[in-house]
């Protein structure tokens, strides 16, 4: 089956390189993206729309009208904030005393709610005969794993992330069991998400973006259902929720 491909948050580094990966591969048939911001399409395969996902009505929208063209075999979230938000500033806590609402309100906003809204109505865009639907989590997402602390606002509304596409994989078995759900942590990637806290990453491990639009087609274009949702990293291994 050829694939047709949604990707949210196009102007972010990791959406760009999945974009370009995406664009040139013959087993895409069409390529739709969405972004805050304008985009001109690369090819005749690939449209792109401007949309504010924190609007769920726009989500809406664009639901109902890319149904009537055609379902998605592919679906990838890439929205998520860490040390800026628009014009806010956000300050990933070091210490209990470093925790304010506006910004655990605006990590929960973004990380969260935004990609929660697209599971919403991803349920009605999905070709029923096999699809993967793929949110950015992140490692720091991990209950079980948290031995470091710290950054209690991206932590909590990653984890919170995990617990919508749990949640959410139940009802899709019943909706759209052919679906796949994907919580997935890319590594630490070269974007302007990751460069304040790039100088503390180990030799060999800051992934280009490229690289990182390679894995996660590599290890998320053919799960098995059965065993959705998935939690892994970006070298295909699970991780522990
Ligand atoms: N880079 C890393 O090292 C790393 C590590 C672990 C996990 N991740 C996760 O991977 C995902 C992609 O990260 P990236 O490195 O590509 O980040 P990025 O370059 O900063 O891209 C940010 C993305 O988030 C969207 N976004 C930013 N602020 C928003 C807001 N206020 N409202 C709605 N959307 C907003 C942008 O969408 P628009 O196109 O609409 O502007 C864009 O898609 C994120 O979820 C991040 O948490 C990244």
């Amino acid at each position: 089956m050829l694939a047709k491909v949604l990707v949210i948050g196009a102007s972010g580094g990791i959406a760009q390189a999945l974009i370009s990966q995406l664009n040139g591969d013959a087993q895409v048939e069409s390529l739709v993206t969405v972004s805050r911001q304008s985009f001109s399409p690369l090819s005749g395969k690939h449209s792109h729309h401007i949309l504010d996902s924190n609007d769920e009505s726009q989500i809406k929208a664009f639901s109902i009208e890319q149904k009537k063209a055609g379902l998605f075999t592919h679906i990838i979230c890439c929205t998520g904030v860490l040390h800026s938000s628009g014009g806010m500033t956000l300050k990933p806590e070091k210490r209990l005393e470093d925790m304010n609402g506006e910004q655990f309100a605006e990590y929960f906003k973004v990380n969260t709610v935004v990609p929660a809204m697209w599971i919403k109505h991803a349920v009605n865009l999905v070709n029923k005969e096999g699809a993967t639907i793929t949110v950015f989590s992140a490692r720091v997402g991990s209950i079980s794993e948290n031995q470091l602390g710290g950054w209690y606002g991206y932590r909590a509304s990653k984890a919170a992330l995990n617990m919508v596409v749990k949640t959410a994989a139940v009802e899709y078995k019943r909706r759209a069991p052919n679906t796949v759900l994907v919580c997935y942590h890319p590594g630490t990637v070269d974007t302007q998400l990751s460069k304040p806290f790039q100088s503390n990453v180990k030799p060999g491990k800051l992934f280009t973006a490229a690289f990182t639009a390679e894995q996660l087609i590599k290890h998320t274009i053919a799960l098995d259902p059965e065993h959705s949702p998935y939690y892994l990293d970006w070298d295909g291994k699970a991780i522990s929720w």
